[in-house]
């Protein structure tokens, strides 16, 4: 059983799929491991420190390898040194790109996509969203205090006294609480809002504030998933005022709002971000999937005529990469765990696993995920065996879609 662990090829991406930590684990299960140089380079880990506990490093690492664990979709030049077969986790962006995985299946890969794991109490070691939101909320605050020209906590000092920072976090999920909690430490006063009424409760145990329209159509604002349904124009114009409001007086807003499947919902319009007083900060986590904050740009940081700054960082998970390199190789190593067999220490993948099934997008030359079904290329490049055809029929498709950032 071989197990690789490339270079990722995508430009702004300096996570790896395998930490020594996790090549020592599953070198543990029977695995050989073999790592492209230079794999872990930019999340902090060199060569030497996978060959210490017991990795190859080569140049064709993928070349015969079993599995092939990626951050990163791998591009249709990646796949031309992937074995028919190989089974490849990673977070695999699949919504709106259909055509990559139909050449994923043309490559006769077994691709998983990590996010699209259940949210289900097994799989929450597996949970690459959680792991990298959780990041993403905590560095979001870091980035939005390093553009901030003020301190965070109340000072008093022999010089005067130092008035504590204002944050408001908007959309209190995985990433928002982080946030909130960040912030909190950090000493700032922190108000969030979120339109699941579930979120009330989470965010004031955290010791923040939480402001939101709390209508009739709040209370109902959650789908059975956890998540967070698109709301009422009517409802979104009572929200707007309320935030409008708010906004004005904050110093540091950070905004983590997401609809699975859709474009982020526009929370603050140029009209509020111009309310705010020069020096404030902006901080848009959403801003690779359409953006909260309007006029936020990927990869800028804007500066509004009143000298309010919006962040837009891509890639927020990238940018603490030891750290997210190391859980989001944890992620994969506990879901590649399901699909080892202790006994014989070799890959005998469960394919009727509900996680195995969940998140299978193409198997023997085939687009087999039912959520990507009716886009599937035909005919697959190799013909379907009788398994896959079983293995892929089904009972219903998946009641929602999960969220396809890049994280
Ligand atoms: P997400 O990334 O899809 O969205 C982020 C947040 O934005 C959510 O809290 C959502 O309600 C909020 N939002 C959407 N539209 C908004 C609007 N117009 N205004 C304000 N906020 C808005 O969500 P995430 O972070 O993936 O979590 C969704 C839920 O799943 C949460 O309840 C979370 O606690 C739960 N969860 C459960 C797990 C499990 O294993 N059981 C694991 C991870 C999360």
């Amino acid at each position: 059983m071989r197990i690789a662990i490339p270079r990722e090829t995508e430009a702004g991406e300096p996570r790896v799929a395998g930490t020594p930590d996790t090549v020592k684990r599953l070198m543990a299960l029977g695995a050989d491991l073999v790592v492209e140089p230079g794999a872990g380079l930019a999340s902090g880990i060199i060569d030497a420190d996978y060959e210490a506990v017991g990795a190859s490093v080569s140049a064709d690492a993928v070349k015969g390898a079993d599995v092939v664990l990626k951050v990163r979709r791998p591009s249709a030049a990646e796949l031309k040194s992937y074995k028919a077969g190989a089974v490849v986790l990673a977070t695999m962006d699949p919504y709106g790109n259909e055509a990559a995985l139909a050449v994923m299946a043309q490559a006769g890969i077994a691709a998983f996509a990590m996010e699209l794991m259940p949210r289900i109490t097994r799989a929450q070691v597996m949970d690459v969203l959680s792991s990298q939101a959780n990041l993403a909320g905590y560095r979001a605050v870091i980035d939005g205090a390093g553009e901030f020209g003020r301190a965070l906590p109340m000072m008093m000092t022999a010089a005067g006294t130092v008035p504590a920072a204002k944050i408001f976090v908007m959309g209190a999920g995985v990433a928002g609480l982080q946030a909130i909690a960040t912030a909190r430490r950090l000493g700032a006063v922190v108000t969030a809002t979120d339109v699941r009424p579930a979120a009330k409760e989470q965010v004031e145990s955290l010791g923040a504030k939480f402001v939101a329209v709390m209508d009739d159509e709040f209370k109902q604002a959650e789908t059975a998933a956890g998540y967070a349904k698109p709301m009422s124009a009517e409802y979104q114009a009572k929200q707007a005022a309320l935030v409008a409001e708010h906004i004005a007086k904050q110093d540091i807003v950070i905004t983590t709002a997401l609809i699975p499947g859709r474009a982020a919902p526009r929370l603050v319009t140029a009209a509020m971000a111009a309310s705010m007083k020069a020096g404030s900060v902006l901080v848009d986590l959403a801003v690779e999937r359409g953006g909260n904050v309007e006029g936020a740009r990927i990869g800028e940081t804007v500066v509004t005529a009143n000298g309010a700054k919006i962040v837009g960082h891509a890639n927020v998970p990238g940018r603490l990469a030891a750290t997210s390199s190391a859980l989001y190789a944890r992620n994969l190593f506990a879901f590649l765990e399901v699909m080892i067999d202790k006994a014989s220490k070799s890959l005998v993948v469960p394919w009727e696993d509900e996680l195995v099934k969940a998140t299978l997008l193409t198997r023997d030359g085939a687009v087999v995920h039912p959520n990507f079904q009716s886009v599937a290329p035909s005919p697959p490049a190799a013909p379907a065996t009788e398994a896959a055809a079983v293995d892929t029929a089904p009972a219903k498709p998946k009641a929602a879609p999960k969220k396809s950032t890049k994280a």
